[in-house]
């Protein structure tokens, strides 16, 4: 019997425990009530009394080490199976999960090519409010109160007050009123161009928007002629859109440049051949433009005797149109991704 239960201990010692099935095997032969072990306890009536008690213990021994063991390895192999289900193998050749992280909006897009366009010719970028007083948005650019050019720009009044018409405060029309702001801050060269959101109203429509966007311009220094107004703008034209596109300057009227012309160009749809875009007439307006009048120049603090200048002034969403076929102004503000989508990557 002692032998018996030496044999089995060097058996438990070096019974090989690696996978769930040899587990169940070491169970079934020492753990079970049909194992070996069990099978001995009931062999221990026939041990004769004197030595019972001696082979009992033995037992016993015996009993424990299996259980041991066998709490010890149930325990490593729940282990094992617990990281390898946390960690599935790698499939590499499973297809990418798409990293979705959202375009760039078209007029962002625009707006981007403009600055860069015109930063590479000298020009930096400004800022002015779109809350504005009278004064800066009319009065200073020469509108005077009554003038029925202001029936051109309707806008929303924020306040009404009672020091007189040009302190009234209101939504900006268009981005005129930041070139009087940093003619007013700075001493001449003065070379920037100033992107931002004006308002008007209108009933909105496919052609028409109670808010909208414009970058302005302006050169002022000794010297600046007409000239320059239209080197520049040819050279912006040539950058931002389709190599062969004609401009031409219409004579027009602002009320804050003389002599003041409208930039048109070559329809970008057609190509000039005349289509819905371009009313069939081949050419579409992207900028007003001029010489800045000298009563501007002189509202400001900058003698016009000595410094002139020109400024433009175009929408974003025009030539975002033009560039990308962009026929509901809508689009811009309604958030459809079908439509920012199609700008992914640009
Ligand atoms: N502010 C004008 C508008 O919104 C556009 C404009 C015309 C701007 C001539 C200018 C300019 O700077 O010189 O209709």
């Amino acid at each position: 019997m002692l032998d018996k239960v030496k044999e089995l201990d060097q058996e438990i010692k070096q019974f090989d425990i690696n996978t769930p099935e040899q587990l169940e095997l070491f169970r079934m032969k020492f753990i079970s009530r049909k194992g070996v072990i069990t099978e001995l306890f009931e062999g221990l009536k026939s041990v004769p009394q004197a030595d019972r008690r001696t082979v009992g213990q033995e037992l016993n021994g015996l009993k424990n080490l299996a259980q041991e063991r066998f709490e010890t390895f149930s325990q490593l192999i729940d282990e094992q199976r617990t990281t390898a289900n946390s960690a599935p193998p790698v499939d590499l050749t499973l297809p990418t999960i798409p990293n979705l992280t959202g375009t760039q909006h078209p007029l962002s897009l625009v707006r981007q090519r403009i600055i860069q366009i015109f930063e590479r010719i000298g020009f930096n970028v400004a800022d002015g409010p779109e809350i504005e007083s009278d004064w800066y948005n009319f009065g200073a650019l020469n509108f005077p109160d009554n003038h029925p050019a202001r029936d051109m720009q309707d806008t929303f009044f924020v306040e009404k007050t009672s020091e007189g018409a040009s302190s009234d405060m209101l939504l900006r029309t268009h981005t005129s009123n930041v070139q009087i702001r940093l003619m007013e801050r700075q001493k001449p060269p003065i070379r920037s161009i100033m992107p931002g959101r004006v308002y008007r109203n209108e009933t909105i429509s496919a052609r028409a928007h109670c808010m909208f966007h414009q970058v302005e311009g302006i050169y002022i220094d000794r010297n600046v002629g007409f000239k320059d107004l239209k080197d520049t703008l040819y050279h912006f034209v040539k950058e931002m859109f389709e190599p062969g596109t004609q401009i031409r300057f219409r004579p027009s009227y602002f009320p804050f440049t003389e002599p003041s012309a409208e930039i048109d160009i070559s329809c970008q749809i057609c190509g000039g051949k005349g289509c819905n875009i371009c009313k069939h007439s081949g050419w579409v307006e992207i900028a007003g433009s001029g010489m800045v009048d000298p009563q501007v120049i002189a509202n400001c603090g900058i003698d016009p005797e000595e410094y002139t200048g020109f400024a433009f002034g175009m929408g974003i969403e025009r030539i975002t149109q033009l560039k990308y076929v962009v026929n509901d102004l809508r689009l811009y503000t309604e958030n459809d991704v079908r439509f920012l989508r199609q700008f992914e990557g640009l």
